[in-house]
């Protein structure tokens, strides 16, 4: 059978990388629920503690990214509230222990753990962050899926899923798990809007490198006006000569759901104000009925909590008969 799974890290508001890269797809008709696929999309709340989380605020982050994800239209049925297990808390140790040897091991793990680039790597790597792709893989695994919608950014995480299901699967002689492919979306990469070689990130601590979600208007006209472009006259699509242009034309397609060449066709002899111009009516029209949908389930409270109630209740049922099945697999039942 087929199952797509995803997650998000609760961080409050998506910004439009997410949104582009990743959750057009979570709510696109092929990665919903249908006749012949499950599709259970998550928000994981145990991988944001590879950072220090103030906990009333982890709270908060999480409520706000459910409404995020019901304002972009995820069906309701398919959110899954993570599975909180006894591997949380030996995971949340795992935090607090520091290798030692890690800053020396940071500059080759970088190239393979994505969330280092994330974090704060100066006074040394955590073991739990060390641990992420693997705790992502486990998520995956556990949930049997066959599909995953990410972004690029995501994709090592995911060959290290197969590369892990393949070996159980020889080990134990059964297809205990299927291997799962990546979901790409045209926007894969979105690039940060101050600086083109580095992706958009929440972590990232300009805040004009990013558009969120809930940006107003004249916020979104403002990081738009100061996006980084180059002397070049003309829209082009380039993204290794000019990628900044290039970016911003990704973006414009993504939003518009049409191919770069089309916006490029379109604004082909256009100045770079102008098509920065035509660039925030096209995120501000998008994102106007978003944000309004997401004003409005912010005093739907109750209704809120239902849906992360009953993702936490599907979340345990299908988690705890498939970890049933590993446990007798591995012999530990
Ligand atoms: P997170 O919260 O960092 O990102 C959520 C999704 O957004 C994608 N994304 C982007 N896509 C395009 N351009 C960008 N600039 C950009 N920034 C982020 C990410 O690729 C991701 O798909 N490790 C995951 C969370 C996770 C997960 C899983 C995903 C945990 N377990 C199991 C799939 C399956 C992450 O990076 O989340």
């Amino acid at each position: 059978p087929e199952v797509t799974f995803s997650g998000i890290q609760p961080t409050g508001i998506p910004h439009i990388g997410n949104f582009l890269g990743a959750l057009s797809n979570w709510v696109s008709p092929q990665q919903t629920t249908s006749i012949t696929k499950t599709a259970l999309y998550t928000i994981v709340d145990l991988h944001a503690l590879t950072v220090p989380q103030d906990p009333t605020q982890l709270r908060k982050n999480k409520v706000d990214m459910t409404i995020s994800l019901l304002a972009c239209g995820l069906d309701p049925a398919t959110v899954l509230t993570y599975l909180v297990d006894l591997g949380t808390s030996t995971f949340r140790m795992c935090m607090d222990s520091k290798l030692y040897y890690a800053n020396r091991m940071a500059k080759s793990q970088k190239k393979n753990v994505q969330s280092i680039e994330d974090a704060d790597t100066s006074s040394g790597l955590c073991l739990g962050l060390l641990a992420y792709p693997v705790l992502q893989a486990a998520d995956i695994l556990l949930y049997k899926a066959t599909h995953v919608p990410i972004g690029e950014d995501n994709v090592q995480h995911l060959e290290l899923a197969r590369d892990i299901a393949q070996k159980i699967n020889k080990l134990y002689k059964q297809d205990i798990f299927p291997l799962p492919q990546p979901i790409l979306a045209p926007a894969k990469r979105i690039m940060s809007l101050r600086d083109p070689t580095k992706k958009m990130s929440k972590s990232d601590p300009l805040e004009q490198s990013r558009i969120n979600l809930n940006d107003l208007p004249s916020t979104i006209a403002l990081k738009i006006k100061k996006a980084t472009t180059d002397t070049i006259k003309g829209i082009t699509y380039d993204p290794e000569n000019r990628p900044a242009i290039s970016n911003l034309v990704t973006i414009y397609a993504a939003v518009q759901g049409v191919d770069v060449e089309e916006i490029v066709e379109e604004h082909s002899a256009s100045d770079t104000m102008k098509f920065k111009e035509a660039l925030t009516n096209v995120l501000i029209e998008k994102l106007t009925p978003l944000q309004k949908e997401i004003e409005r389930l912010k005093n739907e409270h109750g209704y809120v909590q239902q849906v992360l109630q009953e993702g936490n209740e599907k979340a345990s049922l299908i988690a705890n008969k498939n970890l049933d099945e590993l446990y007798k697999l591995f012999g530990l039942r």
